[in-house]
């Protein structure tokens, strides 16, 4: 049987560059032979971008906060079950848009609900299941928001306010900090090149330590 594979997720706030910097690790793990899922949360199965779709729209019913939480984590449950799960047990690698760092960041930070229901709601739907390694793109909120802005219309997360935003990267920073091993924090207000040349940094050490299974011929 192949071993585990290595569960990555990227988090951050608004604006920070995920995808662009999602695709550059995706290319640089599959060129060193990762066998690789990349998928992102809320969405990576039907289910999920359905209620993805639910949960960005601008409708005319404010979502209660406790709605949300149990949207993210029905997305959650399908998308462990029937996508995470299945290829790490498989030996895959799982490159992760978000996870539920992100509930922690955006529904108690952001919303302020109680980290003890977040918690609960996490055992509940994960079991043991939690990221070996996570990602931080971290720039102030404002730096973030105006790069939102820029991109064009606004969905229902990005149109809080800026205090919203600066209680989701404080949350996010506080986690980083008391949950070190598992965090790496980059500056991503610097050039993409920069941040770049940290991200290949960490893909080399991270198959160097890993071990990469690489595909049967
Ligand atoms: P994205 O467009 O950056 O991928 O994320 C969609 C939005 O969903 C983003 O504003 C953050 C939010 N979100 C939460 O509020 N809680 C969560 O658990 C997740 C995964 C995302």
């Amino acid at each position: 049987m192949s071993a585990r594979g290595l569960f990555i997720t990227v988090e951050g706030g608004e604006g920070v560059g995920k995808s662009t910097n999602i695709a550059f690790l995706e290319a640089q793990l599959r060129d060193r032979g990762v066998d690789l899922l990349v998928t992102r949360e809320p969405g990576g199965t039907r289910l999920g971008e359905e209620l993805r779709r639910l949960l960005l729209a601008v409708g005319e019913e404010a979502l209660d906060p406790m709605a949300e939480l149990l949207m993210m984590f029905a997305a959650r449950a399908q998308h462990i079950s029937t996508r995470i799960e299945p290829a790490l047990a498989a030996g895959r690698w799982v490159l992760c848009d978000r996870f539920t760092d992100a509930t922690y960041a955006y529904q108690c930070g952001g919303r302020g609900l109680d980290r003890r229901a977040v918690g609960t709601l996490e055992d509940l739907v994960q079991g043991p299941l939690r990221p070996d390694y996570t990602l931080l793109l971290d720039a102030p909120a404002s730096t973030g928001m105006a790069r939102a802005r820029n991109r064009g219309e606004l969905d229902r997360f990005e149109l809080e306010e800026l205090g919203f935003f600066e209680r989701v990267r404080t949350t996010y920073l506080e986690m980083a900090e008391s949950s070190s091993g598992r965090y790496h924090v980059i500056d991503a207000s610097q050039p993409l090149e920069a941040v770049q040349q940290q991200l290949l940094k960490i893909c080399i050490e991270l198959t160097a330590c890993w071990g990469v299974r690489h595909p049967q011929p």
